[in-house]
């Protein structure tokens, strides 16, 4: 089967993609590059031994989006990935993101339907939640007014999904709401590429572990949990992105229970900021330098996902633990310095 996956080249993006390369769909990627990098489609094929299509333009461009589809015929499902999805950039930015975001969505409903293609897969997120009343968080707890244009962005995304579902009823589409994704491939050749400072913990801390930073700031430690850190559900990518795999695979097959399903991905286990920075610390066996600093602003207390639908309807189920996901962030981090001091 041939999958569309737009922001492929990107982190969750190009783990999925060599997902389906493994169980034999023929891949094409679209993405602007404009937060990866090219290089990524050599990668996949040093895993695969394929390399995925691939055409580089903006899905928020109508016209080329139109044209794509004119000319990429026998697609049996979407996976959308490509979005921005920097948290207090989105703050700074709110029309880049409504842009960018709902705009891209949109012109691939109306590829969808112009073409006959009727399986969507949406990458969502937590963030819907907000701060829950009650953790763990189901699919079915409300939808809290959003902390950021991004979050609003996934919101909104998720209403036009259903509202145009309602509407064309040969449509069918699964919006997947991650958690943390953390980790890299087993391999060390693709993995996560902040571009410039970065926003999230797992990569600042093997940046500062790997002298790119000097310190890590640890924003808060008198939040309401053990040990006064924040707390997250992080997932390891590997086993999102075989979410992915079994999401589609569900939609083609035609197993899905109703045409718009929402599946929360993620552990189930909430972990705090120092925890994460233990098994850092246990994997490397190296100390890090951090700093207690104070609470970043928009940031949720506490947030992990009750994973049983997921696991129970999907047949899925993260499997890998802490560690594990710490080891092949550290491991991706040096495989990136060898390459960057082989290149200088
Ligand atoms: N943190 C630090 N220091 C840092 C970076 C992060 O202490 O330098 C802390 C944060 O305060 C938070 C935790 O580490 O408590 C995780 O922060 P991340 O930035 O890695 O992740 P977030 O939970 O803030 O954001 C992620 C995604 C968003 C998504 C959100 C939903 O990056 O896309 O989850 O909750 F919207």
């Amino acid at each position: 089967m041939k999958i569309l996956v737009t922001g492929g080249t990107g982190f969750i993006g190009s783990h999925t993609v060599v997902e389906l390369q493994a169980i034999g769909s023929e891949v094409i990627i679209v993405d602007n590059l404009s937060n990866s990098n090219i290089a990524v489609l050599d990668n996949i094929e040093k895993i695969s031994g394929i390399r995925p299509g691939f055409e580089q333009f903006d899905l928020a461009d109508q016209a080329l989006t139109a044209n794509f589809f004119e000319r990429n015929h026998g697609i049996s499902g979407i996976i959308h990935f490509a979005a921005y999805k920097a948290v207090g950039e989105s703050v700074d930015k709110p029309l880049h993101y409504y842009r960018n975001n709902l705009v891209s969505l949109m012109n691939i409903l109306d590829g969808m339907l112009t073409h006959g293609i009727t399986n969507v897969v949406f990458s969502s997120s937590c963030t819907v939640y907000g701060q829950p009343d009650e953790l763990p968080v189901s699919e079915q707890s409300p939808i809290k007014p959003a902390f950021s244009p991004y979050g609003n962005t996934k919101q909104i995304a998720e209403e036009i999904l259903h509202d145009t579902l309602h509407a064309y009823p040969q449509l069918r589409a699964i919006a997947l709401r991650y958690f943390n994704p953390i980790g890299a491939h087993p391999s060390a050749l693709i993995g996560e590429l902040p571009l410039g400072i970065p926003n999230n913990l797992v990569p600042f801390i093997t940046q500062t572990a790997i002298g790119k930073r000097q310190q890590l700031r640890v924003f808060g430690n008198d939040y309401n949990t053990p040990d006064g850190t924040a707390i997250r559900d992080y997932i390891h990518v590997v086993d999102l992105a075989k979410a992915h795999v079994v999401a589609i695979n569900r939609m083609i097959n035609q197993n899905m229970k109703k045409p718009l399903e929402m599946f929360n991905l993620g552990t189930g286990t909430g972990l705090s900021v120092l925890d994460v920075i233990k098994s850092f610390e246990k994997v490397s066996g190296q100390k890090l330098n951090y700093v207690i600093v104070d609470r970043r602003p928009g940031d949720v207390e506490k947030v992990w996902a009750d994973t049983s639908f997921a696991n129970n309807e999907l047949g899925w189920k993260a499997k890998s633990t802490t560690d594990e996901m710490m080891l092949s962030a550290w491991n991706w981090e040096k495989a990136l310095a060898v390459n960057e001091k082989s290149n200088s």
